[in-house]
């Protein structure tokens, strides 16, 4: 089954394909192997950004490959629509949730209630803190994501010759999201030596996690607060060099931001995730690199677990240290994120299948 799911993530194959495996899956399942019948639960956050509409797709179609029944929703970034939606898989008896959490605090008393019911809860993508009610935890290196971005500002400026003094600005994600914290740490290890050294400047004097933070992941959030640095800190000709920004769709607010400014050539802006608009953006400078994340073998990884879970085996885990929940230590499967600027692109993104090079045309 293994092989089956794995091609069905290729991305290509036509939706008929897909429908006519799934239903020679299931119907092998049915004869009881320990996964047909099963039921899934798979909470998105939002449709607003492509890699969720991406990781729901996948996971569904790779679930269904397996012979489960699969029930998937998203909550447009609203915590507690969230958690009436898992209420409600709860109500329906699934065997299994796996969950991108929007608020990683505002699940604990929906999951002891599935806990109450023996439902297995996969964390995906993100952890699902101050519960033991989670079992497992699929994700990257949310460290090292964080990692290459600070690094790639640090080669781009050419700081380890002494190159500076340089203006820096930085934006992190949503607090509400544990990987948060993880992508600014990787990225601030990198930065702040530089900082202190005086090769970088903050001019806003930003740097904590709360000041640079962006509710909801949203664009139009980073692209204001770009909006009030610019006019607050560089109101005297100086100009940005850098950005630490940490999702594809916030260094696009940040790109309009700069642009309305009057920028014509772009700072050093990074981003995550090679959403197809920020692709084409690396293709015509206007953000410099983007981290790379396979959703498709996350999706992957996610459903071996589970499938392991379920036949009462121990899933392949990588992690038992790193990912502390507040309650225990989750263990964890993670996966490499990969750094992708305009010389790798093509090689990483379009010839691996993720983009369809006539999307960037
Ligand atoms: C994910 C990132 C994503 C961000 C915003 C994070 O939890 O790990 O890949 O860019 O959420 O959706």
């Amino acid at each position: 089954m293994n092989v089956n799911r794995r091609h069905l993530m290729t991305g290509t194959i036509g939706a008929a394909a897909v429908a006519m495996v799934a239903s020679a899956c299931a119907s092998e399942d049915g004869g009881g192997d320990g996964s047909g019948g099963k039921k899934v639960g798979i909470a998105m956050p939002t449709k607003t950004s492509e890699r969720w509409i991406l990781d729901g797709n996948n996971l569904k179609e790779s679930f269904e490959g397996e012979g489960y029944e699969v029930t998937l929703q998203y909550a447009n970034d609203v915590a507690a629509d969230q958690v009436s939606q898992i209420e409600t898989m709860v109500g329906q008896n699934v065997d299994v949730l796996v969950i991108a959490a929007i608020d990683n605090k505002s699940l604990s008393g929906v999951l002891a209630q599935a806990k109450g019911q023996d439902i297995t809860v996969i964390a995906y993508d993100r952890l699902i803190l101050d519960t033991p009610d989670v079992d497992y935890y699929a994700s990257f290196d949310n460290t090292k994501v964080g990692t290459l971005q600070g690094t790639y500002i640090v080669e781009a400026l050419d700081l380890a010759n002494q190159a500076g003094p340089f203006n820096l600005e930085l934006f992190a994600g949503a607090l509400t999201d544990n990987n948060t914290q993880y992508f600014f740490n990787g990225a601030w290890d990198v930065l702040e030596p530089y900082v202190t050294g005086g090769q970088l400047v903050v001019k806003s004097g930003q740097t904590t996690l709360e000041q640079i933070a962006t509710e909801n992941w949203d664009g139009a959030v980073a692209q204001e607060r770009m909006d009030n640095i610019l006019s607050n800190f560089y109101n005297d000709g100086s100009k940005v060099d850098a950005v630490l920004a940490p999702y594809d769709g916030i260094s696009r607010g940040i790109v309009a931001s700069l642009q309305g400014g009057g920028y014509t050539a772009m700072p050093v802006i990074t981003g995550q995730d090679a959403e197809v608009e920020s692709v084409k953006y690396i293709i015509d400078g206007l953000q410099s690199m983007t981290v790379y994340k396979d959703t498709r073998e996350l999706a992957s990884t996610t459903v071996d677990m589970v499938v392991a879970v379920l036949a009462g085996e121990k899933p392949d885990v990588n992690d038992t240290e790193t990912y502390d929940n507040g309650v225990k230590v989750v263990p964890a499967h993670l996966l490499e994120p990969v750094s992708v600027d305009v010389n790798n692109y093509q090689e990483v993104v379009v010839d691996s299948g993720y983009i369809d090079a006539k999307d960037l045309a």
